[in-house]
């Protein structure tokens, strides 16, 4: 495929450096943390794709069936010639089933971390969307960045920001509203953003979706270590941790940590820090909420909810947002 098919290519993507320092910096907080953005390269995005297929994992198949229902609505809302800036280029089912349901849209660009599966994504997107403006932007969408002017481009339609898969859940409340409120002037004045939030549910039900049968939860979190290994200068043996993923009532959010099977000492570079037996190394959160709740969030972020829809489970959100005027 030529690379001709994209009208543009950003690449924003951070150094290595980056990836070194932050797990320098989260090993060295107390209690002990890897930022969840590092679980995808190549063999954790692979082992996420397993996640999505489990039968415990209802948070996609659920999301997606409910955006084949509601696209007549979301045609209607965003009317014709939108562009949408996906934020992740995570499924390509999802984009397609919003581009099949929407009127004309003119424009599409995703924003990724992973350059390749961006890239290939992106022009998988152009070839069969002969129609649509394709560009991509590899960049770490949860930190501040400037795209080069003009990029993307005005179609006089809907600027529409997609955010599916509860991603939104894995900041705190505090940092969603943060983040929300910081991609406004992406989408403009105008703008609305199609988000997922996961609900508030059961608690078997949540734990059993973050500690599937099969282990592709567990090899996912461990993943994040091998990755560790892989990538940096480092002393750490995988195996003398294990995944470790519980919901937290009070907090309403499911919680991922890896557990120190011994008394041991990680070295990066030249830092070195003890991790004692059953010590946990916590990687990611799971924030989920009631329909009100998430409502109240981005109203709090400075968006108003034109439109918002439940599975008949009420299992998981989908929120149609508009940028408050
Ligand atoms: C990407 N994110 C919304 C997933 C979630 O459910 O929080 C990541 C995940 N972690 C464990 N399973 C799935």
């Amino acid at each position: 495929m030529s690379e001709t098919s994209l009208a543009f290519f950003v690449d924003l993507e951070p150094a290595v450096a980056d990836f070194q320092e932050s797990v320098v910096e989260g090993l060295s907080g107390t209690p002990k943390s890897v930022a969840c953005k590092f679980f995808y390269d190549e063999t954790g995005s692979e082992l996420f794709g397993k996640i999505c297929e489990t039968e415990e994992y209802y948070v996609t198949r659920t999301e997606t069936a409910l955006l084949r229902d509601i696209g007549p609505e979301l045609a209607k809302l965003a009317g014709a010639d939108s562009t949408v800036i996906e934020l992740g280029a995570g499924s390509d089912l999802k984009i397609r089933l919003l581009l099949d349901a929407l009127d004309r849209p003119a424009q599409y660009v995703p924003i990724d971390i992973s350059r390749e599966h961006l890239r290939e994504a992106a022009k998988a997107v152009a070839v069969d969307y002969p129609t649509l403006r394709v560009g991509a932007v590899c960049a770490d969408f949860t930190a501040s960045m400037t795209l080069p002017e003009n990029a993307i481009t005005e179609t006089g339609g809907t600027r529409i920001g997609f955010f599916p898969g509860s991603t939104i859940g894995n900041f705190t409340p505090e940092a969603a509203e943060a983040f929300l409120s910081g991609i406004r002037p992406l989408l403009g004045a105008g703008g609305a953003l199609l988000i997922g939030a996961d609900l508030q549910k059961d608690t078997d039900r949540l734990n059993a979706a973050y500690n599937d049968a099969a282990g592709y939860t567990a090899a996912f979190n461990m993943n994040i270590l091998h990755r560790i290994v892989r990538e940096l200068d480092v002393t750490l043996d995988p195996a003398y941790f294990e995944h470790y993923a519980f919901y937290n009532e009070a907090e309403g959010r499911i919680e991922m940590h890896l557990r120190s099977l011994r008394q041991q000492t990680v070295q990066i570079a030249d830092k070195s820090f003890d991790v004692q037996a059953d010590e946990l190394i916590h990687t990611e959160n799971s924030h989920k909420y009631t329909l009100d709740g998430f409502s109240a969030l981005a109203a709090k972020a400075g968006y108003a909810s034109e439109a918002r829809w439940t599975d008949a489970e009420n299992l998981f959100s989908i929120h149609y947002l508009t940028v408050a005027a």
